[in-house]
């Protein structure tokens, strides 16, 4: 009970992925949407391209592994951001030359506002665009170093939800790790 209620304050998140180039960064970005799945987010859009491999792959993830997370990909990142601000979201950059989350109040003012956020990775360099007030609510670092968008997205995730997310049942799964001190255990639901 006490999980569900404080699962059910957590807010809704989206990533938008933006500069995927499918040779270089196929795994890396697969690496993103899994982390993103598996730490709490709701969805995961590929702006701009397509690429099926990686809708292959998170999707049967979440086929075997249970819960429900929206791929979506091809939409322009400009149509996706104007779309969810219309929809009344806010949007987070993830930056290295952002607010730092842990020496700013950024992180409360994010949680305060209570809607659902687009947190915007890139790959390459990002467009300029992306730090302005037409389309970021707000530039976030995960301290101000040039690191990983898998990494920042992970700690971001993390600090958002509070850890509350490392605890969530994912439903209707055909296959779940039972947690041990040695070797691994998986129950499969055909
Ligand atoms: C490998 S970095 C590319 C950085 C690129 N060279 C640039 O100057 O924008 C890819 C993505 O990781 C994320 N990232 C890297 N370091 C970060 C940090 N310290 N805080 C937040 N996000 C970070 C950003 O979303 C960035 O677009």
């Amino acid at each position: 009970m006490e999980n569900s209620k404080k699962h059910s304050k957590m807010p809704k998140v989206t990533i938008l992925r933006w500069g995927h180039r499918p040779h270089r960064d196929a795994r890396l970005t697969t690496h993103v949407a899994l982390a993103a799945r598996a730490l709490g987010a709701s969805g995961f859009i590929l702006s701009d391209i397509e690429d099926e491999s990686i809708r292959a792959t998170v999707e049967k993830v979440t086929r075997n592994w249970g819960g429900s997370f929206l791929f979506e990909m091809g939409t322009p990142w400009k149509k996706v951001v104007k779309n969810w601000k219309m929809n009344g979201g806010i949007v987070v950059h993830l930056t290295a030359y952002g607010e730092n989350i842990q020496t700013s109040g950024v992180l409360q003012r994010i949680k305060e506002s209570e809607k659902e956020i687009l947190i915007i990775v890139g790959s390459q360099k990002v467009p300029g665009e992306f730090f302005l007030e037409d389309f970021s609510d707000f530039n976030v670092a995960i301290g101000n170093q040039p690191h990983s968008e898998c990494a920042s997205l992970a700690v971001f995730l993390d600090r958002l939800f509070e850890g509350e997310e490392l605890k969530r049942n994912f439903d209707h799964a055909r296959m779940k790790i039972i947690p041990q001190k040695r070797g691994k255990k998986i129950i499969q639901h055909l």
